[in-house]
Order: structure tokens, then sequence, then C-alpha cells
């Protein structure tokens, strides 16, 4: 954990946002994967985390703001407890750490909401993404699960979202810690990328670096020759010489925080003619949107940016025509870049998404694009110093949506459709880097990386 004066400056922050009202926390419970005792491992939600720093089941926690009280509750283990777990220390001690005096057993709760209930008093909840926290927020609030989003205290969101948005130094020494773990994932794969292994030794070896090193993986793996297939979490694969492997993985600290990156490796050791072209302009795409992106920039920008180069890149191959910003302004874009160029990070991979993701990536003023492509752009926002995100641009050519656009001769003044053709079965390129927003514009986090095309060929070699 870090020191308790974080915990304790961080939730008066919030308590002087929200002003009034009872601020309710729900921590995670364990969550069964296949029958009760058979568990997922553990993870604390985030903004519990961020709050109150206790990695354990079993909590919730209420800051009253209008007296300033603090409250964790929960329920010490029994002997019972003990014999399947191993001893943990008392609720209280843990609660120090925390900067917390205060704990009462966990059926509190229910006596403290209803007295504020029967007060009339503002009690603040946070959006719910767990099935049992939900039927908790029905049992303590009686608020129907279906309608729990319309009691959801706005200001408290953005309260937190404010807060969590801005990372401090402890926080980016976390985020390097797991991009340090991220460094001998991305490494590790290159090395041992060839042909003939499977996909899923390199996902094992790399989960086997983030488990030896006390971290886990920060989101599930994606190692694919399939990288057009933008969240592939088939390790199927054997790899064959000429493929190329999109490698999406990342770490988590102890501490829950996350690195996020992307490396695509020639398993032969080297790219081929083709695939370095397309690879230069993915690049290409990455330096300038990295270097456009500063305070005071909107990501939706940097976003249109990075698909204009894209798209000037594919028309000096000849598989787009015309003007560039008209064509990006036509969404042409979108047959080869479906996604979004970035998103925030911190101690959830897409940060805070559980809060939602337009709380978080959007305003009252810039708001999200509902068009293909732009709708999964989870930030568009001005940035700000503080804010860690990632940058990664890629070029997917997937079969199924040529197909479509083509019958359909969607955007046909733009895209060569004979030249894409030829590319149907080229896979995916995909470069992602971890960065953060700085007073004077950003730097990207962590131990560099192999990332030109000499780097990886290098390391993959
Ligand atoms: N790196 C995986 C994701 O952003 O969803």
């Amino acid at each position: 954990m870090f020191a308790p004066s974080v915990y304790i400056g961080r939730r008066k922050r919030l308590r002087n946002d929200i002003g009034s009202g009872l601020i309710l926390f729900l921590g995670n419970e364990q969550s069964p994967i296949n029958y009760p005792d058979n568990q997922y491992p553990f993870r604390q939600d985030s903004t519990f985390l961020y709050f109150f720093g206790l990695d354990c089941p079993g909590l919730a926690a209420i800051i009253d703001a209008d007296q300033g009280i603090e409250c964790v509750f929960g329920d010490d283990l029994t002997v019972d407890d003990i014999i399947w777990t191993g001893p943990q220390p008392p609720l209280q001690e843990k609660c120090q750490k925390a900067g917390v005096s205060e704990t009462a057993a966990l059926d509190q709760l229910q006596l403290v909401l209803d007295r504020a209930v029967a007060q009339d008093r503002q009690i603040h909840l946070l959006p719910q993404y767990r099935p049992e926290n939900i039927l908790k927020i029905q049992q303590l609030l009686a608020i129907h699960p279906a309608v729990i989003q319309d009691h959801v205290s706005e200001s408290l969101v953005q309260a937190v979202v404010a807060q969590r948005s801005i990372k401090s130094d402890d926080e980016i020494a976390q985020i390097e810690a797991a991009l340090d773990m991220s460094y001998e994932m991305q490494t590790t794969a290159m090395t041992m990328s060839k042909p003939g292994i499977y996909e899923r030794q390199v996902a094992a070896a790399m989960e086997q670096i983030v488990l030896s090193r006390a971290g886990r993986l920060s989101f599930p793996t994606i190692f694919s020759i399939h990288g057009e297939t933008l969240h592939n979490h088939y390790h199927g694969n054997i790899m064959n010489a000429g493929d190329i492997a999109v490698n999406d993985s990342g770490a988590q600290t102890q501490l829950g925080y996350a690195s996020d990156i992307t490396r695509t490796i020639p398993v032969s050791g080297r790219f081929s003619q083709r695939q370095k072209e397309i690879y230069a302009i993915v690049l290409d795409a990455q330096n300038k949107a990295i270097e456009a992106a500063k305070p005071g920039v909107e990501f939706r920008n940097v976003h249109r940016l990075a698909s204009e180069v894209l798209i000037s890149g594919l028309k000096d191959l000849g598989l787009v025509k015309g003007d560039v910003a008209e064509a990006v302004q036509a969404g042409v874009h979108t047959l080869f870049f479906q996604c979004g160029l970035g998103h925030m990070m911190g101690l959830d991979v897409h940060d805070m998404e559980g809060l939602g993701e337009d709380y978080v990536g959007y305003t009252d003023t810039i708001r999200r694009n509902p068009e293909f492509g732009w709708r999964s752009l989870r930030l568009g926002k001005a940035l700000e110093p503080g804010f860690v995100i990632t940058v990664e641009p890629g070029l997917y050519f997937i079969g199924e949506l040529i197909d479509r656009w083509k019958a359909e001769q969607k955007n046909a003044e733009y895209v060569n459709y004979d030249a894409v053709e030829k590319y149907r079965d080229f896979g995916g390129i995909r470069i992602e880097d971890d960065v953060l927003i700085t007073e004077e514009g950003s730097r990207m986090l962590g131990k560099p990386i192999p990332r030109t095309i000499e780097e990886v060929e290098a390391m993959s070699s």
C-alpha cells in the first residue's frame, strides 16, 4: 500500500468535493468460476483500492461528507475461515494502513444506511458492474437492479473521475513498475516467436514472467497471428515463417496499477517488404500521435490525425485514393482502423471504464461520435497533465469487413478495392505505448521496448 497519508488525502478531497451526504463504496467479492469454492483470482474494485487500499474481499466503506466520519465495514475471519485461508490481520489493523480508524462489522452497514434513509440524507452511489454488488445494493437500499443506474450519483462519479484521472508521482512509479514487466514480456515474446512455436507457449511464458515477479496479467493476453481480430484471446495457432504476431499484453503490480503494450513481431525474425511497408505506416501514425498529444489538445483530434497518417500511407501504397482529410471525414480509415487510438490507463487498463466511459473520456460539450470506428474511441476530450493514456494505432485487414464494404461499394470513390483485396490475408499490425501527459507535452513511460522495424527485427532474430 501507499502511505496512509495518501489515502487520507484522497478521501479528504473527495469529501470536500461532494460536500454532503453519505458516500457508499462496495468492495468486490470472490467470484466463482464453475462452482462456489473454485474462484477467479480476487481483484478488488479499483475505486475502493484508490480510496482505501484494502485488497481483500467482503468490505464496504462509508464516508460521511457532512460529519467527516469514515468507516470500513467487514468481518474478521473466524477460526473456521482461518482453517482454509490462513490467518489474516484484523480489519482494524489493516485499516490503520489506510488511515481509517473506525471499523464496524458488516451487518452494521444496513443500520447506518437505514438511519440515513430515514433522515432523508443523500446516499452517493457509484455505478455497479459486479452482479454480487448489484444484489447488495438491492438489499441495502431497496433499489431494483434494473434501475440502479438511475440512482447513481453523477457528482460522485465526476469527483472520482477528476481525481483518478491525474496520476501522482507514486502512481506513475507503479505504472512504470508494471512496464518493467511489460518489457520482459515483450522482449521474451520477440525472442520466443519462431516458426513451429505455438502462440500459447509465448502467452504462457509472458504469464510466467508476471507471476514470478509477484504481479499478474492486467487483462487477458492478446497474442495472435490473427492480429486483425482486435481482441483475439485464442492462442491455439502454430506460428509459421512469414506470419506476424500481435502481442497486446500487460502486467499489473501488487497495488493494482497496469501496463498495456502492443508490439507486432515477425515470426521469422524479419518482416517481408509488404509487412515493413504497413508497419512503417503504423509507426509513423504512432510517432505523430505521441508528438501531438499535449495538454489542451482534444484526443479525438489526435485520433483524427493518426487516421490521416494511416490513410496517407495507404494512399502511397495504392489502397486508397483522393484527398486524405476528406477520406477520413468520410470514414474511409475505419475499413482499416476500426477502433480508437487509445484510452486512459491506471488502476484499470481501461481506466475507470466501470464508472462510465463517457464520464471518463468525454464531456458535456465533447461527445462521443456514434459513427462506426469513432464510437470505439474511448477518449475524446482535451488532455491534461497527469493523464496516462495509451497510443495504439493499427491497421487491420478483416476479410468479412472488406467483403461487406466491397459489396456495398462503400466509399468506392476513395477505396481501391482491387488493391485492398490483395491484402485480405495480411492480418493486422498494432503498436501501442503508455504515455504520460506532462506540462510541456508527453513522455513515453517505461524502459524503451524495441519498436522500430530494425529494433524489433534485432530482438526477434
Ligand atoms: N490492450 C487491450 C485493450 O485495450 O482492450
